[in-house]
């Protein structure tokens, strides 16, 4: 049997969430479960709370959740309804929070997830499977200039246009169904030796788009640093430029005093600084790490600590 997923950074991530006794602590990317019974076992008098959006992420720690009664609650759910959650839970403030984010080595490989140009199977790409929108429903309805933009925005792709189009044309004849579909209006759009980077653009994009990542993730870091206690640590692991960009000017924010313009004699804008960037630069994993797991190659890990006086 294979591996629901493979734990990335994890000593670092364990390190950075420097685990106090009787702690609280957060995951909310519980995936196979991998950081979540690192943090248990590593210290025995913390609490773990973990969410994830994806029902078999909820299966699969079914186990680990009962060897940890009353240590563990695990919740299906969005990480953008993470107050919500904790207040339900009763938990005003916490002491620290891991954001692992993307997709699990589970949902990209399992081929009916349709997360993988590399498996034939519908194009689904949802990981919460009870949501409406689908990556079929996208390449299918979204007119040209909605393609082109999510081609652009979410996959950095130079060549939007050229595949929106090609896709467009495509489905005039007959409907794009699956992944294998897409992939080959994708391979044939192209010149030859950029095929592969511009599937896994497109597939990255779309599976952005379904699942609203960029969009909420901000607000969830901002909620995050919010229920922090004092000195309560966050850690933050991405898997491309564009998550990165965000965690990176979020934190800068945040760490900042005061965003007045220069020059002012006093600060009006009321600006406190809520935390202290604890990784200068982005850890990433080393050659081991990667040997043994390719997909950690991408992977950057960002951590940083709440203000002691708030
Ligand atoms: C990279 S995996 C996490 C792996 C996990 N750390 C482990 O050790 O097994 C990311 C997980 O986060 C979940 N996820 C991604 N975005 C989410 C969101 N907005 N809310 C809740 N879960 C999310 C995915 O369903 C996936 O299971």
């Amino acid at each position: 049997m294979t591996k629901y997923h493979i734990p990335v950074l994890q000593e670092k991530t364990i390190d950075f969430l420097q685990l106090r006794d009787n702690g609280i602590y957060v995951d909310v990317t519980l995936g196979g479960g991998g950081h979540t019974k690192a943090i248990l076992e590593t210290n025995r008098k913390v609490k773990v709370i973990a969410l994830d959006q994806d029902e078999d992420a909820i299966e699969e720690t079914i186990e680990l959740k009962k060897r940890n009664t009353g240590r563990l609650t695990i919740l299906h759910d969005n990480f953008k309804n993470l107050r919500t959650r904790l207040a339900l839970e009763r938990i005003k403030k916490i002491d620290g929070i891991l954001f692992d984010l993307g997709v699990s080595s589970h949902q990209f490989d399992t081929a009916e997830r349709g997360f993988s140009y590399n498996k034939d199977s519908f194009l689904d790409m949802r990981m919460d499977q009870d949501k409406a929108l689908t990556a079929h429903k996208i390449v299918n309805t979204f007119n040209f200039d909605q393609l082109t933009s999510i081609f652009f925005d979410y996959g950095e792709e130079r060549e939007s246009k050229r595949i929106a189009n090609a896709i467009v044309k495509a489905r005039t004849k007959k409907e794009i169904k699956t992944t294998k579909d897409l992939a080959d209006i994708i391979e044939n759009a192209v010149y030859s030796k950029y095929k592969i980077k511009a599937k896994s653009r497109i597939f990255q994009a779309i599976r952005i788009c379904v699942n609203s990542e960029l969009e909420i993730l901000k607000s969830a870091l901002k909620d995050a640093i919010q229920v922090l206690k004092p000195k309560g640590r966050i850690v933050v692991i991405s898997y491309h430029s564009l998550e990165d960009k965000i965690v990176k000017h979020l934190f800068k924010y945040e760490e900042k005093e005061c965003t007045c313009p220069p020059g002012l004699l006093k600060c009006v804008c009321g600006k406190v600084s809520t935390i202290r960037i604890l990784t200068k630069k982005p850890i990433t994993p080393g050659g081991s790490e990667i040997r043994k797991n390719k997909r950690a190659r991408s992977a950057k890990l960002r951590a940083a600590q709440k203000r002691e006086d708030l």
